[in-house]
């Protein structure tokens, strides 16, 4: 099975437990993308607290020094829009301790000859470099010689080969895991590689197309799986529903009938929604419907599952031992199509099963349906999670080194 052979493989990286820090000098890359509003305030801070343990578990090791690389959304050029500096504060007060910022890699270099042993450094958006998405090998030279250890800790970016992800390694002497990138894998391994049955999946989401893969590659590892949100719009009508004006892929009409009969015959339950919520508009809606998904009212768009399909999914729910969960299931973002989310969420919350969370707006939605504490662990990945669902082995893990007993599997 795919998905066990990559976690595998990616579970034997060295981490940060399997080497010495004392007198080194370390970079970390991590992963402060971080949503904010136009005044720079952070609306949620996760990436950073979550980068926090594997900072302070270098400072209390004796470091030289500790330079954290990250990068901030998708700037063209140097825009102070994207600037770290903008997370700055919230980062000293988390840690305690106070930060410095450096503007190039070649200040990075003089903080860390004149900043007292064990000091913070900072380094600007790592994206204002052309060479990082392009993973060039210049700047991955430039930023191994800030270092005698490269850390990896940023999960959420660890699907992008690029210089501070990737090429670095290289010319890097050590390089290991972060314990955020341990705690991820060793999470996604207990869902993938050897779960407690039965396993369910929930899926759901904007597009089909965009979890096409996932889709088909899961099937050998769950034992159901539930399909909501607008993907499931698909796969009614690829059943002969009328869908009406329902958000649909019609290009994948055909791909959604092969999962079905592909899930047949490997033995997996896929449940579909009973009846839905219609609205004739999302934003500026006059009528809001709920019915058999079989009659939704002509002109009307499905946007979250119905009362009948949340108390059928519950079921589903309480009789699974692992469950994985990856796109709302209706559009949680407007609160009257938010129920069948919401709902999930607490079933999922009431159970004993492990429940593995991937996906930005599943993550958004759990915390604003006030369950983010009763999920068994919540990724930090978006994209990361999806390419681990589909069986990849993630760039940043392929060229970290290996423990020493590491097997081939
Ligand atoms: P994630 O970020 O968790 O992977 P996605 O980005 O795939 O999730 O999908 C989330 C989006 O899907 C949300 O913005 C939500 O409004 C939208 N969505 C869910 N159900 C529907 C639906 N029935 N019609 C239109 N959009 C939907
Ligand atoms: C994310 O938010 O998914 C990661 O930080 C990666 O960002 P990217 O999609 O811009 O590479
Ligand atoms: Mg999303």
């Amino acid at each position: 099975m795919l998905q066990v052979a990559s976690i595998t493989l990616m579970q034997q990286t060295k981490s940060i437990r399997d080497i010495q820090i004392n007198n080194k000098k370390i970079l970390i890359r991590v992963d402060f993308n971080v949503p904010m509003d136009k005044d720079f305030n952070i609306s949620d801070d996760t990436r950073i607290r979550e980068a926090i343990p594997t900072i302070n578990y270098c400072i209390d090791n004796n470091p030289h020094s500790i330079v954290l690389v990250s990068h901030l959304g998708r700037p063209k050029g140097k825009s102070q829009e994207f600037s770290l500096k903008h997370i700055l504060k919230r980062l000293e007060r988390l840690l305690d301790k106070n930060v410095a910022f450096a503007d190039s890699i070649k200040s990075a270099q003089t903080l860390q000859d004149t900043l007292p042993k064990g000091g913070v450094i900072l380094l600007e958006n790592i994206r204002f470099y052309e060479g990082e998405e392009q993973n060039s090998p210049e700047l991955s030279q430039s930023l191994a010689s800030l270092c005698d250890v490269y850390i990896n800790d940023a999960f959420g970016t660890s699907h992008r080969a690029h210089s501070s992800t990737y090429g670095i390694a290289s010319f890097a002497k050590e390089k290991v895991a972060g314990l955020l990138l341990k705690k991820e894998i060793d999470s996604f391994a207990k869902a993938l590689a050897n779960p407690l049955k039965p396993v369910l999946l929930i899926v759901g989401g904007s597009k089909v197309s965009s979890k096409l893969e996932l889709l088909i590659n899961i099937l050998d590892v769950v034992d159901k799986i539930i399909i909501g949100g607008a993907m499931s719009n698909t796969f009614l009508k690829a059943l002969g529903y009328d869908m009406q004006a329902s958000l649909t892929e019609d290009a994948l009409l055909a791909d959604a009938t092969k999962i079905l009969a592909l899930a047949k015959t490997k033995g997996v339950k896929i449940y579909l929604p009973v009846d839905v919520v219609s609205t004739d508009d999302i934003k500026n809606h006059t009528h809001i419907k709920i019915t058999p998904a079989q009659d939704i009212p002509s002109g009307h768009m499905a946007v979250d599952i119905g009362p009948a399909s949340t108390k059928l999914f519950a079921q589903v729910v309480h009789s699974s031992q692992t469950i994985i969960w990856n796109g709302p299931l209706g559009v949680y973002e407007i609160s009257q199509f938010s129920r069948g989310t919401f709902n999930i969420a607490h079933s999922i919350a009431d159970t004993y099963a492990f429940s593995l969370i991937g996906g930005g707006d599943t993550a958004d939605a759990i915390e604003k349906a006030g369950e983010r504490d009763n999920m068994s662990f919540i990724s930090t990945g978006g994209g990361a999670s999806l390419e681990l669902l589909e069986g990849k082995i993630l760039p940043a893990f392929e060229v970290l080194d290996k423990k020493a007993d590491f097997i081939q599997p």
